[in-house]
């Protein structure tokens, strides 16, 4: 590893690392902290750490590695390089995605045949991680407001109770994608294999388990006959986006489209049976099975994601928009909707230069270009759900639903469940109070159902 880094820092550099920085590399390789090295060296522990934050900057840049290096991870960021070195010279083929090597080598051993049985096990153990991640389908993560609360509470569920399949709900915009990306990266040494698809183009379920086949057995020496036999046998997170691209339109939420239904199947399987892997869907609705599960099984569970609070600002301080003191009002009105508040905000700078007070100041809210992303909520609704939403939207506070209201021409039967499928594409909202709770709409959806002629006609 000494000799490999050493060639790699002349190659780029056309200087070979002097005899300071080889005794640092050799002994952070070696597993020893600075005060040792220093005593080695007959230097200063002071001058160590300097001479080492510089090495460890050096040897970012020449390995172009995106993670910074540090004394603490350079063995496994050298090991890992030095893996992917073989594994080019061996004709496998390496794919990028997402900034990230994500290895797809043929033939290669199982993690479990190629892990050294030396001391230096828990090392390989991360290298080999990392080769059989597979985050193509994963965007670019744009992460500038934190949402600590739904990351520790997904990360509990997922790795301290061991739940097998999390749902993350949530509106167009609202951010799914950008916290599962966020979790990935948090989570990523608890898997062996970590594959990411998006379910965009409604791929079969036959179409997804030949391509989940295709990663888990590119990887293993033990070939298994289902994807489920790989989620039993490592620790492995399979992340599915898109779901509601698979359910149906008009009709009451979480129905597969005719055809799909074999993804609940295996979304069910992936719940019965006791392994370390876990299944993360990202939808804008709770397939109705998985509705049904959660209530029998602890294994399975949703997450609603809220909106952002005041993090939101830091979208307002991206942007650049004036008046910091309105900018909560804002962020409360677009109900903290990452997606929104950027279209919002670009709104703001091309009417108002920026201001978020003069645009406030606007008798009623404005959609603008947020209207088409609404309507693909709308255009998935039943007939029985917009006449509910129709309702909702012309109460001024949240109301119980003990019965149907005059107006709404539904059984209570068929009202109550509307109100259901509702909550479960989190297009309504409930609030509690006293012990009770009561039904109302966001402001955005409130705006945007008055102006619809559906809701018009009713
Ligand atoms: N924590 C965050 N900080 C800053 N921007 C964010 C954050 N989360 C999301 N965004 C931005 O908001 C937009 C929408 O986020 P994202 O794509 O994750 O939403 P989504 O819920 O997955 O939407 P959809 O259901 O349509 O796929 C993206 O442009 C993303 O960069
Ligand atoms: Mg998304």
């Amino acid at each position: 590893m000494l000799q490999w880094t050493g060639e790699q820092v002349f190659a780029k550099t056309g200087k070979p690392l002097d005899s300071l920085q080889r005794s640092i590399l050799e002994g952070t390789l070696q597993g020893k902290k600075y005060p040792e090295i220093a005593k080695n060296s007959n230097v200063s522990h002071h001058h160590v750490k300097k001479v080492g934050s510089k090495l460890w900057k050096l040897l970012s840049d020449v390995l172009q590695e995106d993670i910074k290096l540090t004394q603490s991870n350079v063995r496994s960021i050298i090991l890992g390089k030095i893996e992917l070195s073989n594994i080019y010279n061996s004709n496998n083929y390496v794919q990028i995605g997402n900034g990230k090597i994500n290895v797809c080598g043929e033939n290669n051993n199982s993690p479990a045949e190629s892990r050294s049985p030396s001391s230096e096990r828990d090392n390989s153990d991360k290298v080999d991680r990392e080769r059989y991640h597979d985050l193509r389908d994963a965007p670019e993560l744009n992460w500038s407001c934190d949402r600590p609360q739904a990351l520790s509470t997904l990360k509990e569920w997922i790795i301290e109770k061991n739940t097998r399949l999390v749902t993350l709900l949530g509106l167009s915009g609202i951010g799914k994608t950008a916290l599962a990306v966020r979790l990935v990266q948090l989570l990523q040494d608890n898997y062996d294999y970590i594959i990411w698809r998006s379910l965009e183009n409604s791929p079969t379920w036959s179409d997804l388990q030949t391509n989940l086949m295709q990663f888990f057995s590119q990887q293993q020496a033990t070939q298994f006959l289902s994807p489920l036999d790989y989620v039993r046998s490592h620790p492995c997170l399979i992340i599915l986006d898109d779901v509601q691209q698979i359910l149906q339109s008009r009709e009451l939420a979480g129905e597969y489209q005719p055809g799909y239904e074999d993804y609940g199947t295996f979304f069910k399987q992936v719940t019965k049976f006791p392994h370390k892997s876990c299944l993360l869907l990202l939808s804008w609705e709770k397939p109705r099975d998985i509705a049904t599960l959660e209530g029998v099984n602890r294994h399975c569970r949703s997450f609603q994601l809220q909106g952002l609070g005041a993090s939101g600002r830091e979208i307002c301080k991206e942007r650049e928009l004036t008046d910091p003191d309105k900018w909560l009002e804002l962020i409360h009105l677009y109900s903290g909707n990452p997606l929104w508040l950027n279209i919002v905000a670009t709104m703001i700078i091309e009417l108002f230069n920026g201001s978020v007070a003069q645009f406030l100041s606007c008798p009623t809210l404005c959609l603008g270009d947020l209207e088409p992303l609404l309507q693909k909520h709308s255009q998935r609704l039943s007939s029985s759900e917009k006449q509910v939403m129709f309702w909702l939207a012309s109460q001024e506070v949240a109301v119980e639903i003990s019965s149907p209201p005059e107006t709404i021409p539904l059984s209570p039967d068929d009202f109550f469940t509307a109100v259901q499928s509702l909550r479960r594409r989190c297009l309504i909202d409930k609030v509690a109070a006293n012990g009770r709770s009561g039904f109302t709409l966001q402001p955005v959806i409130k705006e945007y159902v008055k102006n619809q002629s559906w809701a018009r006609s009713n």
